[in-house]
Protein backbone atom coordinates (compact mmCIF):
# COMPACT_ATOMS: atom_id res chain seq x y z
CA UNK A 1 0.00 0.00 0.00
CA UNK A 2 1.48 3.11 -0.95
CA UNK A 3 0.06 6.86 0.41
CA UNK A 4 0.70 9.83 -2.01
CA UNK A 5 0.06 13.30 -0.74
CA UNK A 6 -1.52 15.66 -2.93
CA UNK A 7 -1.49 19.53 -2.56
CA UNK A 8 -4.08 21.60 -4.01
CA UNK A 9 -6.69 23.99 -2.59
CA UNK A 10 -6.75 21.67 0.65
CA UNK A 11 -4.14 18.61 0.90
CA UNK A 12 -5.46 15.06 0.93
CA UNK A 13 -3.99 11.67 0.36
CA UNK A 14 -4.40 9.01 -2.45
CA UNK A 15 -4.53 5.92 -0.91
CA UNK A 16 -3.15 3.35 -3.70
CA UNK A 17 -3.68 -0.91 -3.04
CA UNK A 18 -6.36 -0.39 -0.37
CA UNK A 19 -9.55 -2.29 0.39
CA UNK A 20 -12.95 -0.87 -1.04
CA UNK A 21 -14.68 -1.67 2.05
CA UNK A 22 -12.03 -0.11 4.72
CA UNK A 23 -12.29 2.75 2.68
CA UNK A 24 -15.92 3.12 3.32
CA UNK A 25 -15.09 2.15 7.23
CA UNK A 26 -13.12 4.95 7.19
CA UNK A 27 -15.10 7.51 5.33
CA UNK A 28 -17.97 6.40 7.84
CA UNK A 29 -16.40 7.34 10.89
CA UNK A 30 -15.96 10.79 10.01
CA UNK A 31 -19.40 11.92 8.53
CA UNK A 32 -22.72 11.86 9.72
CA UNK A 33 -24.08 10.74 6.68
CA UNK A 34 -22.70 9.53 3.35
CA UNK A 35 -24.11 9.08 -0.04
CA UNK A 36 -22.57 6.74 -2.30
CA UNK A 37 -22.91 7.43 -6.19
CA UNK A 38 -22.39 4.72 -8.51
CA UNK A 39 -23.12 3.70 -11.86
CA UNK A 40 -25.49 0.82 -12.59
CA UNK A 41 -22.86 -1.43 -13.64
CA UNK A 42 -20.27 -1.53 -10.83
CA UNK A 43 -23.61 -1.47 -8.78
CA UNK A 44 -24.62 -5.05 -10.19
CA UNK A 45 -20.59 -6.08 -10.68
CA UNK A 46 -19.87 -5.25 -6.70
CA UNK A 47 -23.29 -5.98 -5.08
CA UNK A 48 -21.29 -6.67 -1.56
CA UNK A 49 -19.90 -3.57 -0.43
CA UNK A 50 -20.53 -2.81 3.56
CA UNK A 51 -23.64 -1.91 4.38
CA UNK A 52 -24.08 0.47 7.36
CA UNK A 53 -26.94 2.75 8.88
CA UNK A 54 -25.12 5.72 7.51
CA UNK A 55 -25.38 5.11 3.96
CA UNK A 56 -27.36 5.65 1.47
CA UNK A 57 -26.87 4.59 -2.26
CA UNK A 58 -28.17 6.59 -5.33
CA UNK A 59 -27.89 4.67 -8.52
CA UNK A 60 -26.72 6.65 -11.73
CA UNK A 61 -26.56 5.88 -15.35
CA UNK A 62 -22.99 4.30 -16.52
CA UNK A 63 -20.33 6.14 -18.16
CA UNK A 64 -20.80 8.93 -19.86
CA UNK A 65 -24.74 9.16 -19.58
CA UNK A 66 -24.59 10.13 -16.41
CA UNK A 67 -22.30 13.10 -16.75
CA UNK A 68 -25.22 15.73 -17.38
CA UNK A 69 -26.85 18.48 -15.28
CA UNK A 70 -29.67 15.88 -15.02
CA UNK A 71 -27.64 13.49 -12.60
CA UNK A 72 -26.83 16.66 -10.62
CA UNK A 73 -30.06 17.55 -9.95
CA UNK A 74 -31.04 13.83 -9.07
CA UNK A 75 -28.18 14.08 -6.66
CA UNK A 76 -29.36 17.70 -5.20
CA UNK A 77 -32.98 16.14 -4.34
CA UNK A 78 -31.41 13.08 -2.84
CA UNK A 79 -29.18 15.75 -0.79
CA UNK A 80 -32.12 17.63 0.46
CA UNK A 81 -34.57 14.95 1.03
CA UNK A 82 -31.50 13.47 3.30
CA UNK A 83 -30.72 17.06 4.76
CA UNK A 84 -27.59 17.06 3.60
CA UNK A 85 -25.64 19.44 5.54
CA UNK A 86 -21.34 20.41 5.48
CA UNK A 87 -20.48 17.86 8.11
CA UNK A 88 -21.98 14.56 5.73
CA UNK A 89 -20.19 13.30 2.41
CA UNK A 90 -20.65 11.92 -1.23
CA UNK A 91 -18.80 9.38 -2.61
CA UNK A 92 -18.30 8.33 -5.92
CA UNK A 93 -17.39 4.46 -6.76
CA UNK A 94 -16.78 4.60 -10.80
CA UNK A 95 -15.36 5.51 -13.62
CA UNK A 96 -13.86 9.22 -14.48
CA UNK A 97 -17.58 10.22 -15.63
CA UNK A 98 -18.60 9.25 -12.37
CA UNK A 99 -16.30 10.55 -10.24
CA UNK A 100 -16.68 14.03 -12.25
CA UNK A 101 -20.81 14.39 -12.14
CA UNK A 102 -20.46 13.29 -8.42
CA UNK A 103 -17.35 15.55 -7.25
CA UNK A 104 -19.19 18.45 -9.28
CA UNK A 105 -22.62 17.59 -7.28
CA UNK A 106 -20.62 18.10 -3.93
CA UNK A 107 -18.88 21.00 -5.22
CA UNK A 108 -22.14 22.80 -5.69
CA UNK A 109 -24.46 21.36 -2.71
CA UNK A 110 -24.37 23.86 -0.20
CA UNK A 111 -21.79 25.87 -2.00
CA UNK A 112 -19.24 22.45 -1.17
CA UNK A 113 -19.35 19.45 0.78
CA UNK A 114 -16.55 17.25 1.74
CA UNK A 115 -16.87 14.01 -1.34
CA UNK A 116 -14.29 11.27 -1.85
CA UNK A 117 -13.32 9.46 -5.03
CA UNK A 118 -13.11 5.17 -5.56
CA UNK A 119 -12.13 5.29 -8.87
CA UNK A 120 -12.59 2.08 -10.54
CA UNK A 121 -11.61 2.46 -13.66
CA UNK A 122 -7.59 2.62 -14.91
CA UNK A 123 -8.44 6.04 -16.32
CA UNK A 124 -10.07 6.99 -13.07
CA UNK A 125 -7.93 5.85 -10.99
CA UNK A 126 -4.49 7.76 -12.51
CA UNK A 127 -6.55 10.41 -14.02
CA UNK A 128 -9.92 11.71 -13.66
CA UNK A 129 -10.35 11.04 -10.10
CA UNK A 130 -6.47 12.73 -9.36
CA UNK A 131 -6.44 16.56 -9.29
CA UNK A 132 -9.51 18.00 -8.54
CA UNK A 133 -11.27 18.32 -11.53
CA UNK A 134 -14.95 17.87 -11.72
CA UNK A 135 -17.63 18.58 -14.34
CA UNK A 136 -20.74 17.76 -16.39
CA UNK A 137 -21.00 17.44 -20.42
CA UNK A 138 -23.29 20.09 -22.10
CA UNK A 139 -25.25 19.83 -25.56
CA UNK A 140 -23.22 23.01 -26.29
CA UNK A 141 -19.45 21.03 -25.13
CA UNK A 142 -18.28 18.17 -23.39
CA UNK A 143 -16.62 19.22 -19.57
CA UNK A 144 -17.58 22.83 -20.40
CA UNK A 145 -19.37 23.02 -16.76
CA UNK A 146 -17.25 22.56 -13.46
CA UNK A 147 -15.50 23.15 -11.07
CA UNK A 148 -11.76 23.00 -9.42
CA UNK A 149 -13.00 20.72 -5.70
CA UNK A 150 -10.60 18.10 -4.57
CA UNK A 151 -11.89 14.86 -2.63
CA UNK A 152 -11.39 14.93 1.19
CA UNK A 153 -9.07 11.30 -0.38
CA UNK A 154 -8.61 8.64 -2.79
CA UNK A 155 -8.72 4.98 -2.16
CA UNK A 156 -7.32 3.01 -5.02
CA UNK A 157 -8.57 -0.87 -5.07
CA UNK A 158 -6.72 -2.63 -7.58
CA UNK A 159 -9.56 -5.49 -8.02
CA UNK A 160 -11.67 -3.49 -9.61
CA UNK A 161 -9.64 -3.59 -12.55
CA UNK A 162 -10.52 -7.42 -12.80
CA UNK A 163 -13.60 -6.80 -14.10
CA UNK A 164 -12.53 -4.02 -16.86
CA UNK A 165 -12.46 -5.00 -20.46
CA UNK A 166 -9.26 -4.87 -21.80
CA UNK A 167 -10.23 -1.89 -24.36
CA UNK A 168 -10.86 0.29 -21.48
CA UNK A 169 -7.72 -1.27 -19.42
CA UNK A 170 -5.86 -0.05 -22.16
CA UNK A 171 -7.44 3.10 -22.94
CA UNK A 172 -6.47 3.66 -19.68
CA UNK A 173 -2.35 2.57 -19.88
CA UNK A 174 -2.32 5.77 -22.29
CA UNK A 175 -2.68 8.33 -19.37
CA UNK A 176 -0.02 6.26 -17.82
CA UNK A 177 2.22 6.13 -20.43
CA UNK A 178 1.59 9.99 -20.98
CA UNK A 179 3.70 10.41 -17.35
CA UNK A 180 6.23 8.23 -18.97
CA UNK A 181 6.70 10.42 -22.19
CA UNK A 182 6.19 13.87 -20.22
CA UNK A 183 8.29 13.34 -16.58
CA UNK A 184 8.66 9.83 -15.33
CA UNK A 185 10.81 7.69 -18.35
CA UNK A 186 10.69 5.11 -15.56
CA UNK A 187 7.24 3.99 -16.52
CA UNK A 188 8.51 3.76 -20.29
CA UNK A 189 10.83 0.55 -19.06
CA UNK A 190 7.81 -1.13 -16.76
CA UNK A 191 4.76 -0.46 -18.96
CA UNK A 192 5.69 -3.60 -21.79
CA UNK A 193 5.40 -5.75 -18.46
CA UNK A 194 2.01 -4.27 -17.17
CA UNK A 195 0.15 -6.85 -16.05
CA UNK A 196 3.17 -7.37 -12.73
CA UNK A 197 3.77 -3.69 -12.57
CA UNK A 198 0.55 -2.51 -12.58
CA UNK A 199 0.14 -0.65 -8.64
CA UNK A 200 3.70 0.28 -9.40
CA UNK A 201 2.68 1.71 -12.72
CA UNK A 202 -0.27 3.25 -10.88
CA UNK A 203 1.61 5.10 -8.32
CA UNK A 204 4.59 6.77 -10.76
CA UNK A 205 1.58 8.12 -12.65
CA UNK A 206 -0.73 9.51 -9.73
CA UNK A 207 2.89 10.58 -8.66
CA UNK A 208 3.25 12.54 -11.84
CA UNK A 209 0.02 13.91 -11.55
CA UNK A 210 0.36 14.77 -7.88
CA UNK A 211 3.48 16.76 -8.15
CA UNK A 212 2.30 19.03 -11.36
CA UNK A 213 -0.99 19.60 -9.97
CA UNK A 214 0.69 20.55 -6.31
CA UNK A 215 2.52 23.03 -8.32
CA UNK A 216 -0.23 24.94 -10.43
CA UNK A 217 -3.76 23.71 -9.38
CA UNK A 218 -6.14 25.62 -11.54
CA UNK A 219 -3.62 25.35 -14.94
CA UNK A 220 -2.28 28.54 -15.58
CA UNK A 221 0.27 27.04 -17.28
CA UNK A 222 2.85 23.96 -15.36
CA UNK A 223 -0.16 22.09 -15.42
CA UNK A 224 -0.85 22.06 -18.91
CA UNK A 225 1.73 19.59 -19.80
CA UNK A 226 -0.63 17.07 -18.23
CA UNK A 227 -1.97 17.74 -22.13
CA UNK A 228 0.49 16.49 -23.49
CA UNK A 229 -1.29 14.45 -26.85
CA UNK A 230 -4.71 16.17 -25.78
CA UNK A 231 -4.75 18.95 -28.38
CA UNK A 232 -5.06 16.69 -31.52
CA UNK A 233 -6.46 13.67 -28.80
CA UNK A 234 -9.49 15.99 -28.26
CA UNK A 235 -10.30 16.64 -31.86
CA UNK A 236 -10.24 13.18 -32.93
CA UNK A 237 -12.13 11.90 -29.56
CA UNK A 238 -15.14 14.51 -31.30
CA UNK A 239 -14.44 13.67 -35.32
CA UNK A 240 -14.84 9.72 -33.89
CA UNK A 241 -18.02 10.65 -32.97
CA UNK A 242 -16.42 9.49 -29.32
CA UNK A 243 -16.29 5.49 -30.74
CA UNK A 244 -12.68 6.31 -29.65
CA UNK A 245 -12.02 6.10 -26.09
CA UNK A 246 -9.77 9.32 -24.73
CA UNK A 247 -7.11 6.99 -23.87
CA UNK A 248 -7.21 6.15 -27.59
CA UNK A 249 -7.70 9.22 -29.42
CA UNK A 250 -5.05 10.61 -26.78
CA UNK A 251 -2.39 7.40 -28.11
CA UNK A 252 -2.92 9.07 -31.68
CA UNK A 253 -2.36 12.58 -30.46
CA UNK A 254 0.71 11.60 -28.52
CA UNK A 255 2.78 10.35 -31.69
CA UNK A 256 1.27 13.50 -32.90
CA UNK A 257 2.97 15.63 -30.74
CA UNK A 258 6.21 13.57 -30.77
CA UNK A 259 6.46 13.72 -34.60
CA UNK A 260 5.26 18.11 -33.84
CA UNK A 261 8.14 17.84 -31.39
CA UNK A 262 10.74 15.63 -34.00
CA UNK A 263 10.06 19.04 -36.33
CA UNK A 264 10.38 21.80 -34.21
CA UNK A 265 12.42 21.14 -30.98
CA UNK A 266 14.86 18.10 -32.55
CA UNK A 267 12.96 15.02 -30.66
CA UNK A 268 15.28 12.28 -31.87
CA UNK A 269 13.94 9.91 -34.53
CA UNK A 270 14.22 7.18 -31.90
CA UNK A 271 12.61 8.85 -29.73
CA UNK A 272 9.23 8.98 -31.79
CA UNK A 273 10.30 5.19 -32.85
CA UNK A 274 9.68 4.74 -29.23
CA UNK A 275 6.17 6.06 -28.88
CA UNK A 276 4.95 4.69 -32.15
CA UNK A 277 6.26 0.85 -30.54
CA UNK A 278 5.20 1.36 -26.93
CA UNK A 279 2.00 2.59 -27.91
CA UNK A 280 1.25 -0.01 -30.36
CA UNK A 281 2.52 -3.10 -28.06
CA UNK A 282 -0.18 -1.67 -25.85
CA UNK A 283 -2.81 -2.17 -28.44
CA UNK A 284 -3.25 1.58 -29.15
CA UNK A 285 -3.93 3.45 -32.29
CA UNK A 286 -1.15 5.50 -33.34
CA UNK A 287 -3.23 7.00 -36.68
CA UNK A 288 -5.85 8.09 -38.10
CA UNK A 289 -6.83 8.80 -41.79
CA UNK A 290 -5.77 11.24 -43.69
CA UNK A 291 -9.20 12.36 -44.87
CA UNK A 292 -9.83 13.51 -42.24
CA UNK A 293 -7.26 16.82 -41.55
CA UNK A 294 -9.95 19.28 -42.97
CA UNK A 295 -12.64 18.49 -39.96
CA UNK A 296 -9.69 17.85 -37.80
CA UNK A 297 -7.91 21.34 -38.52
CA UNK A 298 -11.58 22.92 -37.70
CA UNK A 299 -12.08 21.32 -34.77
CA UNK A 300 -8.39 21.84 -33.23
CA UNK A 301 -9.39 25.84 -33.32
CA UNK A 302 -12.55 25.12 -31.67
CA UNK A 303 -10.73 23.54 -28.37
CA UNK A 304 -11.04 25.35 -25.34
CA UNK A 305 -7.58 25.27 -24.60
CA UNK A 306 -7.43 27.86 -28.12
CA UNK A 307 -6.04 31.29 -26.90
CA UNK A 308 -6.37 34.39 -28.53
CA UNK A 309 -6.73 32.27 -31.82
CA UNK A 310 -3.57 30.02 -31.57
CA UNK A 311 -3.00 26.74 -31.16
CA UNK A 312 -1.12 25.18 -28.16
CA UNK A 313 0.82 22.22 -28.07
CA UNK A 314 2.90 20.48 -25.16
CA UNK A 315 5.46 18.86 -26.71
CA UNK A 316 9.46 17.27 -25.72
CA UNK A 317 12.68 18.68 -26.55
CA UNK A 318 13.34 14.81 -25.22
CA UNK A 319 11.88 12.08 -23.35
CA UNK A 320 11.07 13.68 -19.92
CA UNK A 321 11.48 17.12 -20.67
CA UNK A 322 8.62 19.22 -22.52
CA UNK A 323 8.47 22.44 -24.02
CA UNK A 324 5.49 24.08 -25.16
CA UNK A 325 4.85 24.78 -28.72
CA UNK A 326 2.88 28.19 -29.10
CA UNK A 327 1.42 29.37 -32.61
CA UNK A 328 2.46 26.31 -34.88
CA UNK A 329 1.17 27.32 -37.99
CA UNK A 330 -1.25 25.12 -40.60
CA UNK A 331 1.40 24.43 -42.88
CA UNK A 332 3.44 22.84 -40.32
CA UNK A 333 0.43 21.20 -38.73
CA UNK A 334 -0.97 19.51 -42.04
CA UNK A 335 2.93 18.56 -42.66
CA UNK A 336 2.88 16.71 -39.74
CA UNK A 337 -0.22 15.05 -39.87
CA UNK A 338 0.86 13.90 -42.85
CA UNK A 339 4.11 11.71 -40.72
CA UNK A 340 1.14 9.65 -38.72
CA UNK A 341 -1.82 9.50 -41.23
CA UNK A 342 -3.16 6.35 -42.77
N1 LIG B 1 -11.56 15.22 -13.95
C1 LIG B 1 -10.50 14.97 -14.66
O1 LIG B 1 -9.40 15.49 -14.42
C2 LIG B 1 -10.62 13.99 -15.79
C3 LIG B 1 -9.46 13.50 -16.41
C4 LIG B 1 -9.61 12.54 -17.40
C5 LIG B 1 -10.87 12.09 -17.78
N2 LIG B 1 -11.97 12.60 -17.16
C6 LIG B 1 -13.30 12.14 -17.53
O2 LIG B 1 -13.41 10.76 -17.21
C7 LIG B 1 -14.33 10.14 -18.11
C8 LIG B 1 -13.69 8.90 -18.68
O3 LIG B 1 -13.42 8.03 -17.62
P1 LIG B 1 -13.49 6.44 -17.78
O4 LIG B 1 -12.62 6.03 -18.90
O5 LIG B 1 -13.30 5.87 -16.43
O6 LIG B 1 -14.96 6.20 -18.35
P2 LIG B 1 -16.39 6.07 -17.68
O7 LIG B 1 -16.50 6.59 -16.32
O8 LIG B 1 -17.32 6.57 -18.73
O9 LIG B 1 -16.54 4.48 -17.60
C9 LIG B 1 -16.61 3.73 -18.79
C10 LIG B 1 -17.47 2.49 -18.54
O10 LIG B 1 -16.75 1.55 -17.76
C11 LIG B 1 -17.55 1.14 -16.65
N3 LIG B 1 -16.64 0.74 -15.60
C12 LIG B 1 -15.97 1.55 -14.74
N4 LIG B 1 -15.23 0.80 -13.92
C13 LIG B 1 -15.43 -0.48 -14.27
C14 LIG B 1 -14.91 -1.72 -13.79
N5 LIG B 1 -14.04 -1.78 -12.78
N6 LIG B 1 -15.35 -2.86 -14.37
C15 LIG B 1 -16.21 -2.82 -15.41
N7 LIG B 1 -16.72 -1.69 -15.91
C16 LIG B 1 -16.33 -0.54 -15.34
C17 LIG B 1 -18.38 2.37 -16.35
O11 LIG B 1 -19.52 2.10 -15.57
C18 LIG B 1 -18.75 2.80 -17.76
O12 LIG B 1 -19.80 2.04 -18.28
C19 LIG B 1 -14.68 11.18 -19.14
O13 LIG B 1 -15.92 11.73 -18.83
C20 LIG B 1 -13.58 12.23 -19.00
O14 LIG B 1 -14.00 13.51 -19.38
C21 LIG B 1 -11.87 13.52 -16.17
Amino acid sequence: MSLIKVNAEHRYHVEIDCDRNDALAEIVSNHNKVLLILPSDINRMYPNLTRHSKFEFLKIPNGEAAKNITTVQTIWKRAAQLKFARNDAIVAIGGGATTDVAGFAASTWMRGIPWYAIPTSLAGMVDAAIGGKTGINQSFGKNLVGSFYSPQKVFIDLSFLDSLSQRDFNAGLAEVIKCGFIKRPEILTRIVEYRQNIARLIELAVRTKAEVVGQDFKESRTREILNYGHTLGHAIEKDSNFKLRHGEAISIGMVFAAQLSNQLLNLTVQEVQTHTDLLSKLNLPISYPKKRWSSLSNLLFQDKKVRNGRVRFIGLTRIGKTAWLEDVNQIELKRCYETIAS
